[in-house]
């Protein structure tokens, strides 16, 4: 490992591939066969701390650094993607900016429930009309006394078939503004979860909002400041999709060279071919240059470091990368990649999806690009 963790990162690591290994791995196909939420995954992650592991222990979480949980993102999703996601989703996103933005009451009454795994989190920004230009949202917040009324409709939220508090963003007087609002707040509906190509246990749902009456304290930051509150997230939230990318990636290569090394072929194991060991090296050094990229991020991230650019790139980087490696590692399996049964066929699907969601690579490149040239 070339970039140096410290031994506490290193026994995080350690006990997270444990358990993940143990208790995820086994789960993996199952959710994405039946197309079902993690909710046993959640509690398990919960009993060792993780769900709230980077939140003040004030409120239940273990002060943990940003590449510790970084890192905790890539073990889960090296067994389990969608158990990943729902992770980076509710943690890096949803906790983390009532965490950064919320007033001391919203933090007090949010995030015991949430490090606890009790409350899932999800980040609602995207709607039919805005997706890659959020700013385009049209989901309208109307004051009414001491509430707020919001009406409008998100689309592709994760975790929403379970979560409990969602982060959402819409159009108050002054711009964008962002809102907690709670599941079973009158008036907000949630839709079936969508089918998808991968992350199927991944709950990704529609919320319709019909003059959902929020309370004008569950307002996180200033008025108007709702698409700042976005946009930092989601440069946080860019490292963890790009972790689960790593993750991703790291778990098809080891199918990879585990399935070379026991495949005959030609009287030979297959990895004794010149042609398959090209592969497993281009792989392991596609993902070791991934693995450099992300740790940087999140040690920008600990140290105060303005990491808006790393995050992007390193999210632009990984993406593409488990997208070849997934790719790589079926190519190796051969007829038994392109199965069910074999995970590395699972692993290809849900690859893909980390070069689309929280910014696409073209999104990306814009990110880095106006930070070069501003
Ligand atoms: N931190 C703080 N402020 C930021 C910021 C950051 N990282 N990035 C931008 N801002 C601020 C800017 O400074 C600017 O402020 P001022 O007006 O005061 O100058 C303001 O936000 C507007 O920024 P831009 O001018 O850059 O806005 P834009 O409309 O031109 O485009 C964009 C920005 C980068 C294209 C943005 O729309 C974007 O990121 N689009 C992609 C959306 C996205 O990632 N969606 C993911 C959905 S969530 C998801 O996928 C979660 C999941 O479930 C897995």
């Amino acid at each position: 490992m070339p970039f140096h963790l410290t031994d506490e990162q290193e026994v995080i690591r350690q006990s997270v591939r444990e358990l993940a290994e143990r208790e995820l791995k086994p789960m993996a196909a199952i959710l994405d066969r039946e197309h079902r939420p993690p909710l046993e995954n959640i509690e398990t992650l919960a009993e060792m701390g993780i769900m709230g592991m980077i939140l003040p222990s004030q409120y239940g979480g273990s002060d943990a650094d940003h590449l510790s949980y970084t890192i905790a993102v890539e073990e889960v999703s090296r067994v389990c993607a969608t158990t990943g996601v729902m992770l980076a989703v509710h943690l890096g996103l949803a906790c983390s900016i009532i965490n950064t933005m919320g007033t001391e009451e919203q933090k007090q009454h949010y995030l015991p429930d949430m490090a606890s795994g009790k409350a899932i989190g999800g980040f609602c920004l995207t709607e039919p009309g805005a997706g890659s230009d959020a700013a385009a949202l049209s989901t309208a917040a109307e004051e009414d006394g001491s509430d707020y009324l919001i009406t409008g409709q998100k689309i592709f939220i994760t975790n929403a078939g379970f979560a409990k508090v969602f982060i959402v963003m819409a159009r108050t007087t002054n711009g964008i503004s962002a809102f907690i609002v709670e599941r079973d707040m009158p008036g907000l509906t949630i839709s079936e979860p969508e089918h998808k190509m991968g992350i199927r246990g991944s709950s990704t749902c529609t919320l319709f909002f019909d003059k959902v009456r929020v309370p004008k304290s569950n307002m996180l930051g200033e008025e108007g400041s709702g698409f700042k509150v976005a946009m930092k997230g989601l440069a946080g939230g860019r490292i963890r999709i790009a972790a689960q990318a790593l993750g991703i990636a790291q778990g098809a290569y080891e199918e990879g060279v585990k399935y070379a090394k026991e495949r005959v072929q030609f009287g030979k194991p297959i990895a004794a071919l010149q042609a398959i060991q090209w592969m497993v090296a281009d792989m392991a050094t596609d993902i070791e240059a991934g693995r450099l990229l992300v740790y940087q991020a999140a040690d920008m991230e600990d140290r105060g470091l303005e990491y808006t650019e790393a995050a992007s790139m390193a999210k632009l980087y990984c993406g593409p990368m488990a997208t070849r490696v997934t790719h790589t590692a079926l190519q190796i399996h051969g007829g038994n990649g392109y199965i069910e049964g074999f995970p590395i066929e699972r692993m290809y699907r849900d690859a893909r999806i980390t070069e689309i969601y929280e910014g696409t690579s073209e999104i990306q490149r814009l990110v880095i690009a106006r930070a070069i040239l501003r």
